[in-house]
């Protein structure tokens, strides 16, 4: 096979996705339709209503990717799908297309990690560039809405082979971004906000100290337990300790009653409805929690014998993040790759790349799989 286009389609959860990508580089398009609208009055992503706004989604989403592709059905070589983690009644619009597509055109048909994903959108774009350097094994930090995982990742055999060494207790960093400013009557998703906002507070007003996103491992069991795991419940609950005893509750109800009158509104309207309390309390939010996952992955770094760092997922589009693991790495002298924000978040081309390898080695999908909202990686 000179060079194989894949065509890549990702319904985990509020993304309906399609993307064409040949020999895991060359991404000839990347359409994502996003449910932000559907979720915005919920505060976050409803899976019932996930899953209509794929199954309304799916089939203009893939022709759009086929035709800015210059594609056909016929002309692609084969199809890659999310098979999980995620929403399963989301995730089974995507796997159900494809597996009818695949059928229909006999075409190979292969299945994704979206972990592995994300993984992917970072070797993809570094592929693009030039000859990626052979940093193996790196780090990987996965930090988005669902999830929050440290991986060893390493090319083996022509193939990838990944190690969890760490994750989220309890909720992951995107989802304490999202809670928090919902509780803060910021609106959804949080993240893109308090990246926005957090500029203009003081990052050390609001003293969130390592007892806040400090993981305890009551009630897990030893075999489960690794040296790197993070823990977000608990910063939120500050957080809402902080709202009740500064009686900010007042001001975050109007705020959130104006935000409610206005269609899009955008970060200056957020900003002109926050006073500087609430500005400080955001900077220090996103201060502990952008501090608690340099440190993390920095410490496993060290530890183990690593040669680059990944940093991918929703929550890798955050400028404070960026900027920190750039400073930590750089003092280490470990080079610290991101995606380009638009591969930060989901999206298909990333799993299209994943899928090559695996292309590539004959490693398909039968016809009996299905969608596995905890697959692990
Ligand atoms: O990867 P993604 O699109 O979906 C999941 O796999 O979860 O990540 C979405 C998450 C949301 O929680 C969103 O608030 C967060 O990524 N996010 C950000 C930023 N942009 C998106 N968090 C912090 N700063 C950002 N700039
Ligand atoms: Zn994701």
């Amino acid at each position: 096979m000179p060079e194989a286009c894949i065509l890549g389609i990702e319904t985990s959860c509020d993304e309906t996705a399609a993307a064409v990508v040949c020999s895991g580089k060359r991404v000839l398009s990347n359409v994502v339709s996003s449910q932000i609208a559907t979720h915005r009055p919920y505060g976050g992503v409803v899976p019932e209503l996930a899953s209509r706004e794929h199954l309304r989604a799916i089939v203009p989403v893939v022709r759009q990717a086929l035709a800015e592709a210059g594609h056909s059905y016929r002309s692609i070589d084969a199809i890659a799908v999310t098979q999980g983690p995620g929403l399963a009644g989301a995730l089974l619009v995507g796997i159900s297309f494809a597996k009818a597509l695949a059928f229909a055109l006999d075409k190979p048909l292969v299945t994704v990690n979206h972990l592995e994903g994300h993984i992917h959108a970072v070797l993809l774009e570094e592929r693009q560039k030039g000859e990626f350097p052979a940093l193996f094994p790196v780090l990987a930090l996965v930090v988005s809405g669902g999830h929050t995982h440290l991986f060893l990742a390493e090319e083996q055999d022509r193939g990838w082979r990944y190690q969890n060494i760490g994750r989220t207790r309890d909720d992951a960093a995107g989802e304490a971004y999202d809670k928090v400013a919902k509780l803060l009557g910021l609106g959804y998703p949080g993240g893109p906000v308090v990246d926005a906002l957090a500029p203009q507070g003081n990052p050390q007003a609001v003293k969130f100290g390592p007892s806040q996103i400090k993981h305890r491992n009551r009630g897990t069991p030893a075999a489960e337990q690794t040296d790197y795991d993070f823990s977000f419940s608990g910063i939120k609950t500050a957080v809402l300790r902080y709202v009740k005893t500064e009686d900010l509750e007042k001001t975050i109800t109007s705020r959130r009653q104006r935000l409610e009158t206005i269609p899009k509104p955008t970060v200056e309207d957020i900003l002109a409805l926050c006073d500087q309390k609430t500005l400080d309390l955001i900077a220090s939010f996103q201060r502990a929690v952008v501090e608690d996952l340099v440190s993390k992955t920095l410490a496993a770094v060290r530890e183990r014998d690593v040669r680059g760092v990944f940093v991918t997922g929703g929550v890798a589009a955050n400028s404070e993040l960026r900027r920190s693991f750039e400073m930590a790495a750089g003092r280490e002298g470990l080079p610290v790759f991101f995606p380009s924000r638009r591969l930060s978040t989901d999206n298909a081309a990333m799993i299209a790349a994943a899928a090559h390898p695996k292309l590539m080695t004959g490693d398909f999908a039968g016809p009996a799989f299905s969608a596995e909202a905890s697959l692990a990686l």
